[in-house]
């Protein structure tokens, strides 16, 4: 059932460059730069029309809408807020008309997640879901949506679930995109091509296992970590720093590399792994700045970069290359090393990776 992996998680993650394929199989044309999603239909054009987005979501599926946001807001024009749903449900939000709700969850019975949806239901929103579970209770609470086809997820610790819910939800925000005529053409298919190569990016990556077991291995000792992203990275650093806590018991702290000065430099001592997501991307510049910050402190910078890069690899302790990607869809690619980063800490460390303590795999109760 492990498929010969010695942990559900060592699977699953492995897996991502089918379940990726899956979540794209018949939906993602980029010969022809055509997305059909058929779970949105009736509902298409008030996605298309909203006014704002709303999404709800808990623990990794949040960090997807985050990446998300950024998404919708590039592409599509349409402001976005992303919430957890336990602080949602509890608040008393305003829910406009023309506002719609979309749901993330992989299991479908996160109980915060679902009464959120019943809350903005009652309101009068549209429930879109981007789930998992195919038949779960937020599939059947929502209006329509759309399912990631990832297959089952049995590892506590969110993976391929995330990549999957990244590449559904490039796929939807594309999608409207298009409608709304907000990209264009050449855009469009230059984000198509690189989409329909990611399966192969992550194989890439996936090959540098050994070389982070080996960075694994150095810091497995380690009481605190700090994970640093900007723009797209900025949610990869929260879902890095979430893995490593949830399946080694580790402090770890994720944090858009700027907010640094505003608190946590403080922490950076000589003991201190720092974890940069530095790919090529618009924000490149700022983040060599912040790893020279941190290396000023005598920090330790263990930097994800783009394979060629010459400049961070003088700076950082360790690097980790993931291949070239635009960086709209490089969370897709960069989370791969964190994932197979903490897997390796937690093994080394004894601990029990795919039923962490005091977790379960659906949070069904408040
Ligand atoms: O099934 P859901 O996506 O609704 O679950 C949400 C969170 O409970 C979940 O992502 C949790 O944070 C994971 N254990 C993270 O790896």
């Amino acid at each position: 059932e492990k498929g010969g992996y010695e942990h559900f998680m060592l699977k699953e993650i492995f897996e991502q460059p089918n379940s990726i394929a899956d979540s794209m199989r018949g939906r993602l044309d980029a010969k022809n730069s055509k997305i059909t999603l058929g779970g949105i239909r009736e509902y298409a054009d008030a996605l298309t029309e909203a006014n704002r987005i709303i999404i709800i979501a808990c623990g990794t599926s949040w960090h997807s809408g985050l990446v998300a946001e950024y998404l919708f807001e590039e592409f599509c024009r349409i402001p976005v807020e992303v919430e957890y749903a336990s602080e949602f449900r509890y608040r008393n939000p305003v829910i406009n008309k023309g506002d719609v709700v979309i749901a993330i969850s992989q299991s479908g019975e996160t109980a915060d997640t679902l009464a959120a949806i019943e809350l903005a239901k009652s309101r009068g929103a549209i429930i879109l879901g981007v789930v998992n579970v195919v038949g779960s209770s937020i599939s059947r609470a929502s209006h329509e949506g759309a399912y990631l086809h990832t297959g089952p997820e049995i590892g506590v610790a969110s993976t391929k679930a995330f990549t999957g819910q990244l590449s559904v939800l490039i796929m939807i925000i594309l999608s409207v995109a298009v409608r709304k005529k907000t990209i264009t053409d050449a855009r469009l298919k230059e984000l198509l091509t690189d989409l329909a190569c990611i399966p192969d990016k992550i194989r890439k990556v996936l090959a540098s296992n050994d070389k982070i077991e080996y960075i694994a291995s150095l810091f497995k000792d380690a009481r605190n970590f700090l994970y640093l992203g900007r723009g797209y990275n900025f949610p990869v650093a929260l879902e890095g720093a979430l893995k490593l806590k949830e399946i080694s018991y580790i402090h770890a702290e994720g944090y858009p590399a700027a907010e640094m000065k505003h608190g946590p430099i403080a922490l950076i001592d000589e003991e201190m792994p720092v974890v940069v997501i530095a790919t090529r991307d618009s924000s490149y510049d700022k983040i060599v700045s912040n790893i020279q910050e941190v290396k000023a402190r005598k920090g330790i910078v263990i930097a994800v970069v783009t394979e060629g890069d010459v400049l961070i690899p003088k700076m950082a302790d360790y690097v980790i290359e993931v291949p070239k990607c635009d960086e709209a869809l490089m969370p897709l690619v960069s989370v791969v090393p964190l994932q197979l980063l903490s897997y390796h800490i937690a093994i080394m460390r004894g601990c029990n990776v795919d039923q962490p303590r005091n977790l379960a795999k659906s949070v069904t109760v408040e």
